[in-house]
């Protein structure tokens, strides 16, 4: 029997709406418009598609976007000086420095530049560190797109075995956190979950990912997991944004997926378009939080 699709689009339309509600009401309270600036270096080509769909969600929810576009050879310390600018400017709400960075660049130095109240991606350490403890100021964009998706779609986090494949900063790392929280710590946005973290190095990897009631493939790999990977009836939720021959693929293989999972995420139209909506929902808190 097929698996029942996850429909992430429908659930991100569902979700603007609300904010949108939720924006109109800040707005006759308070007399501020939340913004969002984003800064993008140099013209990696799915940045630029990214940061232009970001600027049209915000437009669809009454939130006012800026884009700051610099050269791929922008310095350092011009780029730590936009960060600063708009870290003190009080119409800017929120700050998002796109990612990938040019390699002479340093990342982590760049981040942690953000104002940890205008950080809407979560990436500042401050904002790490208290979604680790439990007690979060923003929640990562994508990481909370997936437990919306779960939430919203009935799926039961609380006991089950999560396994995550992928320990990057800005999925695999953060949802683990979040899926093994008390849920009285993240209300909604998590639930008690057991979690196993996979990796490039895991061994035995496809005796783990058998084991998982969700699978969370986060590994940037084209159709890495195989339906031989997947229990019968798990369910599947597909992170992966891949550019092959064969257009946009995630990180599962779909087709072979559907005939084993008992649920999973398509690629696009899956946790994509989640990414935004949560970016749109911290926008909102960090607006509130600086009114
Ligand atoms: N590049 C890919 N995903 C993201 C994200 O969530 N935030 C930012 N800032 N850059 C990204």
């Amino acid at each position: 029997m097929a698996a029942r699709l996850l429909d992430g689009k429908g659930i991100a339309k569902q979700i603007q709406g609300e904010i949108k509600a939720e924006v109109s009401e800040f707005v006759e309270k308070s007399g501020m418009t939340p913004c969002l600036a984003a800064v993008l270096v140099g013209d990696d080509p799915a940045s630029q598609v990214y940061v232009r769909n970001k600027e049209r969600a915000c437009e669809r929810v009454g939130v006012t976007s800026q884009l700051h576009r610099l050269s791929a050879d922008t310095t350092e310390a011009d780029l730590l000086a936009l960060i600063e600018q708009l870290n003190g400017d009080s119409s800017v709400h929120g700050v998002l420095v796109q990612l990938p960075l040019p390699s002479h660049i340093a990342e982590t130095k760049i981040l942690d530049a953000v104002h940890p109240l205008k950080d809407v991606d979560s990436f500042h350490p401050e904002n790490v560190g208290l979604v680790v403890q439990g007690r979060p100021r923003f929640l990562p964009c994508t990481p909370h797109g997936v437990v919306q998706i779960l939430h919203r779609c009935g799926i039961e986090i609380s006991g089950k075995h999560a396994v995550v494949v992928g320990r990057s900063e800005i999925v695999g790392k953060p949802l683990a956190n979040m899926l093994v929280q008390r849920s009285s710590n993240l209300g909604p946005a998590a639930a008690n979950a057991t979690v196993t973290v996979c990796h490039s190095r895991t061994a035995n990897l496809p005796v783990i990912t058998r084991q998982a009631d969700i699978l969370i493939a986060a590994i940037g790999q084209a159709k890495f997991i195989t339906a031989d990977m997947i229990k019968p009836g798990a369910t599947v939720i597909d992170v992966g944004i891949n550019r092959t021959d064969d257009g946009l693929v995630g990180d599962v293989d779909f087709e072979a997926a559907l005939e084993v999972a008992g649920a999973i995420t398509p690629v696009p139209g899956g946790v994509g378009p989640l990414t935004i909506a949560m970016l749109l929902w911290n926008t909102l808190a960090a607006a509130r939080m600086q009114s």
